[in-house]
């Protein structure tokens, strides 16, 4: 949860993050629209933590790659026509990962949401016209309502991704915001979001770097406010009746080829859920 009005430095940060993995010589994503987004802020933001929490490139770096290939998945194979991005940050699917047809939403904080469409209005040929931009507070304001005021369809399909957000609301916003995604969205809709384990969320982790990445983001205004070890008592509460989840270890596994026990990925999750089951198996 982040103040009233100040737009995310986590935002800026992640979108340093990408900048970096896109520079790569073997990038799991090119996000060519990244470095000049995050800009000389955002490096340095990412290269604060970067000192304190090494793993946190890959971890993020999977995230999006996982993400970006649930797009195309919904898009390709289930005909998904509208893709929403709740939290979206200085997020650019709508402009990487574009799909005649397909309708991209970016939700967001609204402090944020301004700091963004500023930041790509300076940036030379970037599609701003690529995403539908809705302004949402998830603390207080109902998702829904707010998509469909700008044109989203509830009796069509979407995927819908939170990447990034739910550790930092409320366990109260994120309950409210996932009981409306269930009840709202057409139920052929999936849900994709990563959340991390309680311990970290508590500072309860025997980790000196898992310590020193709670109090990073809480120093910048965000501090995580919600953990949860089971994810599939809260989806299940919400409405969703598919829950799956993997941890980063399978995501590396599965894109890197390895597990390495020292990347510390113990903490990491990403749920994907739905209120029926999907027509197509999910990866
Ligand atoms: C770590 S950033 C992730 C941004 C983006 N999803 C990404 O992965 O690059 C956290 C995002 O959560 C959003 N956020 C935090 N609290 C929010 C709230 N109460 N309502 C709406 N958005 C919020 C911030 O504005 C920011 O965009």
């Amino acid at each position: 949860m982040q103040a009233e009005s100040a737009a995310s430095q986590t935002a800026l940060m992640v979108c340093a993050y990408r900048a970096r993995e896109s520079r790569a010589a073997r990038p799991l994503f090119v996000d060519p629209w990244a470095e000049a987004l995050a800009g000389a802020d955002g490096e340095a933001l990412a290269a604060r933590l970067e000192a304190q929490f090494p793993p946190m490139g890959l971890w993020l770096a999977l995230r999006v790659a996982y993400l970006d290939r649930l797009v195309g998945l919904a898009v390709d194979r289930l005909s998904v026509r509208q893709v929403v991005i709740l939290g979206a940050g200085y997020d650019t699917r709508a402009a990487r990962l574009p799909r005649s047809g397909t309708t991209y939403f970016e939700v967001d904080h609204p402090a944020t949401q301004a700091a963004k469409r500023a930041r790509l209005a300076a940036l030379p040929g970037y599609p701003v016209d690529a995403a539908r931009y809705v302004a949402c507070d998830f603390e207080r304001q109902d998702p829904i309502t707010q998509l469909v005021d700008r044109g989203f369809d509830v009796r069509e399909p979407a995927l819908v991704i939170w990447e990034g957000v739910v550790p930092y609301l409320t366990e109260a916003a994120v309950r409210a915001t996932a009981t409306r995604l269930a009840a709202g969205l057409d139920p052929r809709s999936v849900v994709a979001f990563d959340f991390v384990g309680k311990k970290l969320v508590e500072g309860s982790s025997a980790n000196t770097a898992d310590h020193a990445t709670r109090q990073y983001v809480g120093e910048l205004g965000e501090p995580l406010r919600f953990g949860a070890n089971d994810i599939l008592p809260l989806c299940a509460d919400a409405g969703f009746r598919w829950v799956r989840s993997l941890d980063f270890n399978q995501l590396a596994l599965e894109l890197c080829g390895d597990y390495v026990r020292d990347r510390q990925f113990r903490f990491q999750h990403i749920a994907l859920c739905s209120r029926t089951t999907p027509a197509i198996g999910w990866p």
